[in-house]
């Protein structure tokens, strides 16, 4: 066991609201190993109050350090590092300019290798510890983002990008090599494989990963919705009501569809850990189809902005009451930092709101990004929170980590507002330190 003795933020999860902060000014926090080897929270909470009980315990003392859950990032594309900040009109000319030319290159091991090591330690140094992901349409790109997470005892899902259409070649599922079967059916079967090496091993988990409606044909959305019934604690993951032109192609592609959305609900692809990205044009019966399938949304502000595709409507999803959790979309979205993605998310919610005025807390942009982000990923209580039972997966901060920081924190006078300092002002020199946990 190991003690870390600092001031520790942490989420109540209990009765209202759901995003409630409990902050310790000197709070301990206990890690160690469960039944199972891995390190879990065995306690949390005033260091006055738990000092006697875990006397024996090597303690770190950081002071003017704050400990808080690592983040939990709901969507991204390691393969789209390299495209960061590339300008487009929009969605579809940024994707067919910018992200299929690099993702054609995601077919080389070597490639790959090297893009999912410095994607994982970008994320690590801007302290995100669990990220569900897109990787590219060739199982290199799985094995190797698989591979290099295993080595870093990091929690990640991710899975093979299913596109069979409307996408250059170099960058669309592949077709068995002795032709004996097409590019469809051989998706499928390598998700599968993919599925079976890798699903629930360590801190891994699979996600059934069709890229958006437009790129894959019906049969392929029926086999990933098959694929998922075989499996039904696999994650899904895809896109869906980003933009205009999207949504309209979407619509003429699958016209007996009532909705967008609906194209995936027909076909089986809607449930609780099915995570759909954007989620920005939706209307009431598409939230309650949300709502009542248990399908959640990745809510991507830096992305949105940047790409120009519209603004998520906070209060409307709150009134159907679907899941929702905060992402960075990398490359669409332009940081890895999730203090630039609730700062994107406080801004959007400005814009998005159907009731005037109205943005996020600071407490809601941190809890949507760590504890709601886990439970939307239907991994509540495993992840994104420091109380007993968690894994023991947090960041320290540094509020002093920059003058500009350091003055303003200083002034603050709740908790709100040393909260906010840390929304508006921080990036990765706020993260002194992200540490993951152990499995001894
Ligand atoms: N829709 C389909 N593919 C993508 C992608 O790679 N990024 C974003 N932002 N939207 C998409
Ligand atoms: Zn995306």
């Amino acid at each position: 066991m190991k003690a870390y003795r600092a001031a520790v933020l942490r989420f109540t999860d209990q009765g209202e609201p759901v995003h409630a902060a409990a902050f310790e000014e000197d709070g301990l926090l206990v890690v160690g190993p469960d039944d199972s080897g891995r390190h879990k929270v065995q306690a949390v909470g005033a260091y006055n109050a738990l000092k006697n009980r875990f006397a024996g315990v090597a303690i770190e003392h950081l002071p003017g350090r704050i400990i808080a859950p690592g983040f939990v990032d709901m969507h991204n594309h390691f393969a789209q590092t390299n495209i960061i900040g590339s300008p487009a009109e929009g969605l579809l000319p940024w994707l067919e300019n910018y992200t299929f030319p690099e993702e054609q290159r995601f077919a080389s091991s070597d490639y790959c290798a090297d893009a999912a090591r410095f994607f994982l330690a970008e994320l690590l140094r801007n302290g995100v510890t669990t990220a569900l992901t897109f990787a590219s349409c060739r199982t290199e790109s799985v094995d190797a983002l698989f591979s290099e997470a295993q080595r870093r005892g990091m929690r990640l899902m991710t899975g093979l990008c299913l596109m069979d259409r409307h996408a250059p070649q170099g960058v669309l599922n592949r077709a068995a090599p002795d032709g004996s079967r097409n590019a469809t059916e051989q998706s499928l079967l390598d998700s599968e494989a993919l599925l079976q090496k890798w699903h629930a091993k360590d801190r891994l988990g699979y996600a059934i990963t069709p890229r958006f409606a437009p790129s894959c044909s019906a049969d392929q959305l029926r086999g990933a919705a098959e694929l998922a019934a075989r499996y039904p604690d696999a994650w899904i993951q895809s896109h869906v009501a980003e933009n205009k032109a999207e949504i309209a192609w979407a619509r003429a592609l699958f016209p007996a569809s009532r909705s967008y959305l609906a194209t995936y609900a027909d076909v089986g692809l809607l449930r609780s850990r099915a995570v759909y990205a954007h989620c920005l044009h939706l209307d009431a019966a598409d939230r309650d189809l949300m709502h009542d399938s248990g399908a959640a949304a990745a809510v991507c502000p830096t992305s949105n902005l940047f790409l120009g595709s519209g603004f998520f409507d906070y209060a409307a999803a709150d009134r159907a009451g679907f899941q929702y959790g905060l992402a960075s979309d990398i490359g669409g979205g332009t940081s890895f930092s999730p203090f630039h993605t609730m700062l994107g998310a406080y801004y959007a919610g400005r814009e998005g709101q159907t009731k005037q005025g109205l943005s996020l807390s600071p407490q809601q942009l941190w809890w949507q990004h760590t504890a709601g982000a886990a439970r939307a990923l239907g991994l509540a209580g495993t992840v994104g929170n420091l109380v007993p039972g968690c894994e023991a997966d947090f960041v320290v901060l540094n509020p002093q980590a920059t003058p500009l920081l350091a003055r303003r924190t200083a002034c603050a006078d709740s908790l709100d507002e040393l909260l906010f300092a840390m929304v508006v002002l921080g990036d990765d020199r706020l993260i002194e330190r992200t540490v993951i946990s152990q499995a001894s």
